[in-house]
């Protein structure tokens, strides 16, 4: 057992030089979590395998899971990739600085580690202002996971870092709570059609008419993969992105979706077990529930959902909440991205009503 050490908390908007200090620590192999658009990422030097080890024993991450490395410029991505094909420069031109993840042929400099040991590697270049000025303070290439114990929610606000890695890092980066809410959109660019490995921050049809031409979705076909890697076993989907609350996840029409979720609250044993989050036309046609209603946003603007979604997922585990009822949002747009965690928060399980 390691000592648990003290945790630093830099906050960006109280103290200058805190960004500086930051990239200090980073500098000289510690670890720092700092704000992007999308999560918090915990952060360390992308092309020092010991900086990057630190990571995978703070987070309790298995070595199987590859890390993104974080760039200051587009032209630090030349040295991490053995090519750079056409299609990835219009990506980046199109969608950079911001939430789109592209997995590229990696350069022999790339540790092993980084890339769990595949040929491929995972690059992208933050648009928050707080990260852009950190590693371009430090340098060189950051990897940054985000900054969660494995299996926990994604962080996106500092207070969610320490929840989870207080006493493991060196210190929190304090930007205030995050835009985006969920995880970049990662898009694989070595097979003959670019192909989404996870939806994110950027939508699949942005990327379709930046390009001019089809990419790849994952299809309910391959809903039991974890980001393209087929999983060994659906359990494994389980803990992801996901509370330790038991998930009921409906789909089906307004009125049958009401009525279901309003059977789950009545079941209840006690009015503290069940918890839904619902959207804030639902919240209407539920009317008096006897149990806690969480409100997710509007349906037709789920980029609500998508910011407080893994908020709303730690506060029912710090609540001790044992099952929580909640909807798809519609197909399409962010929509995508808050559905793929939603479905991974289920174990893939959706229960079609009505
Ligand atoms: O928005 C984000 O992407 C955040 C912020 C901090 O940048 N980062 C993030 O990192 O979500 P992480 O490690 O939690 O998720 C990265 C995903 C993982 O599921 C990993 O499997 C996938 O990207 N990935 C990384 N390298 C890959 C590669 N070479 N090939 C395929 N997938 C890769
Ligand atoms: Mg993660």
């Amino acid at each position: 057992m390691t000592v648990p050490k003290r945790t630093h908390i830099l906050n960006v908007a109280r103290s200058t030089g805190a960004i500086e200090r930051a990239a200090e620590i980073l500098r000289t192999g510690g670890l720092v979590a700092f704000p992007t658009e999308t999560v918090y990422g915990l952060g360390a030097l992308g092309l020092d395998p010991e900086a990057v080890e630190r990571i995978f024993v703070a987070k309790g991450r298995p070595h199987t899971d590859p890390l993104i490395l974080h760039v200051g410029e587009e032209s630090w991505v030349r040295d991490l990739v053995s090519t750079l094909p056409p299609v990835a420069e219009a990506l980046m031109e199109a969608f950079w600085p911001g939430p789109l993840t592209l997995v590229l042929p990696k350069a022999a400099r790339v540790p092993d580690l980084v890339t769990a040991g595949m040929d491929s590697v995972a690059v992208r270049m933050p648009a928050h202002p707080v990260a852009l000025e950190l590693i371009r303070s430090v340098g060189q290439p950051i990897a940054a996971p985000s900054a969660n114990l494995f299996s926990r929610p994604s962080p996106t606000t500092a207070a969610h870092v320490l929840q989870d890695l207080d006493g493991r890092i060196d210190a929190v980066l304090d930007g205030g709570p995050t835009d985006v809410g969920v995880e970049s959109t990662v898009l694989d660019l070595r097979g003959d059609e670019p192909a989404i490995l996870r939806p994110g921050g950027v939508t699949h049809a942005e990327l379709e008419r930046a390009l001019a031409r089809r990419v790849r979705r994952r299809d309910d076909a391959e809903e039991g993969d974890i980001d393209g890697q087929p999983a060994p076993s659906p359990g494994l989907l389980t803990r992801h992105y996901s509370p330790r609350a038991e998930v009921f996840l409906y789909d089906g029409p307004d009125a049958a979706v009401t009525a279901a979720m309003r059977r789950l609250s009545d079941e209840a044993k006690s009015g503290s077990e069940t918890t839904l989050l619902a959207f804030t036309e639902d919240i209407e046609a539920l009317g008096a529930v006897p149990c806690t209603v969480v409100d997710l946003g509007s349906r037709e603007h789920p980029e609500e959902a998508a910011r407080t979604l893994y908020g709303a997922f730690r506060d029912l585990d710090k609540h001790g909440i044992a099952r929580v009822g909640i909807r798809l949002a519609p197909p399409g747009g962010i929509g995508d991205a808050v559905n793929d965690r939603l479905r991974r928060a289920a174990s893939g399980r959706v229960l079609r009503v009505g």
